[in-house]
């Protein structure tokens, strides 16, 4: 009854502990900011629906909206409105990427571990995703050696995420410039998923706009204001791209949402203390787990320079699964290593967007759970 491609979908491993979950777990799991959107765009959004923004709007977004987005980066790229176009959320932008882009046979280097969009997007557009590893020891972090070793005539596009869901990783301007160029050097489509941009640490935030000619950048407002709910995120891509992009996102949603879009375009001017503060309880937060983690017997954490993630490995023999699960029967949610790919395998991924206390109450319970899987040893 239902097609291939309908029937070949399997639940993201993040969702199943979600529904797995009792009402009274702690939530390290989901990839939601535990705050609220601005002051300013929260009345912008009630205005916005009062004055009569409730209709649809323009296919490809409210025109002053992709003029504010242009400017906004203007300053690491030549971009003009034309190179704009509104989405519902990343999600969408990602998923108008393969659709517009990818035909059945078309290679798609993905990172592995890596979001759990990414593969299901390249599998249901009809091409093939080939995993490239963002290994511990590398600081998960994109080796143009694995890059080239991957490469066939049939790879057609890369798929980078900086900073890292679900590793937390920040790649430099080094790592940027070589991905680039490797991209550039095989004519490849570089994609590159910037959702969690704003929320960076020790090492700043390196863009791969501007870096190269076939690109196409995916942002989002969910992550950034807090607002996962409304659906908002756009795309940046050479005007050509964005044109025929938004034929195809026409027959998949017409338009993104009218009203989020007046209130975002209101709040944008605003936004930096708003984000200031933010970062700076991330990073309170980010520092007190990945010690909590670190001091957990058989567990090893990175320091994550950037998202809302902590990624540790652990040394027991059991799978991530099994370790997520055995965590959740006792309050603490969190998500498998292996929901997000293969190389995610002996990892777990901790959100932090909760509060302290909860953390802190969290990492207690991963403590005692790790004390009974002592017995089974290390290996
Ligand atoms: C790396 C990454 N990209 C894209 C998204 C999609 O976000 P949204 O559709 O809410 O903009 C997420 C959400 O978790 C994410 O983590």
């Amino acid at each position: 009854m239902f097609a291939s491609r309908a029937r070949g979908l399997r639940m993201s491993g993040i969702r199943k502990m979600f529904e797995m979950a009792g009402s009274d777990a702690i939530n390290l799991g989901l990839g939601e900011p535990d705050f609220q959107p601005p002051a300013s765009v929260l009345e912008a959004m009630v205005k916005a629906v009062a004055e009569g923004y409730n209709k649809y709007g323009p296919t490809g977004g409210l025109p002053a909206l992709k003029q504010a987005l242009a400017e906004k980066h203007s300053s690491v790229a030549d971009i003009t409105e034309e190179n704009v176009l509104i989405t519902v959320g990343g999600t969408e932008a990602l998923f108008l990427t393969m659709q517009t882009f990818i035909d059945p046979g078309d290679e798609v280097l993905v990172p592995d571990p890596g979001f759990v969009l990414f593969a299901p997007h390249v599998r249901l557009a009809g091409g093939e995703p080939v995993f490239y590893p963002l290994l511990e020891e590398a600081g998960f972090l994109p080796r143009t050696g694995d890059l080239q070793s991957l490469l066939t005539p049939r790879t057609k596009a890369i798929i980078v995420c900086n900073p890292s869901n679900p590793t937390g990783s920040v790649m430099g301007k080094g790592e940027v410039e070589a991905v680039s160029s490797f991209a550039e050097d095989h004519d490849l489509i570089l994609v590159s998923d910037e959702v969690y941009d704003s929320i960076v640490y020790e090492r700043g935030h390196h863009s791969f706009l501007g870096m190269v000619e076939n690109h196409v950048y995916i942002n989002s407002f969910s992550k950034f204001l807090s607002m996962t709910g409304w659906r908002l995120g756009y795309l940046i891509a050479p005007a050509e791209y964005v044109r025929t992009m938004a034929k195809v996102h026409y027959f998949m949603v017409a338009c993104p949402p009218t009203p989020a879009q007046h209130a975002v375009l209101h709040g944008l001017p605003q936004l930096h203390d708003y984000v200031d503060e933010m970062v700076a309880e991330f990073r309170r937060r980010r520092d007190h787990i990945v010690r909590r983690l670190n001091d957990v017997p058989g567990f090893r954490c990175l320091l994550p320079g950037g998202a809302f993630y902590a990624f540790p490995s652990y040394e027991y023999p059991v799978s991530s699964e099994d370790l997520a699960v055995r965590l959740l029967k006792a309050g603490v949610m969190c998500s498998p290593g292996s929901a997000f790919g293969k190389g995610g395998e002996r990892h777990l991924r901790f959100s932090y967007a909760n509060s302290l206390e909860n953390i802190d109450r969290g990492m207690d319970i991963v403590v005692s759970v790790v004390q009974h899987l002592s017995g089974l040893g290390s290996n």
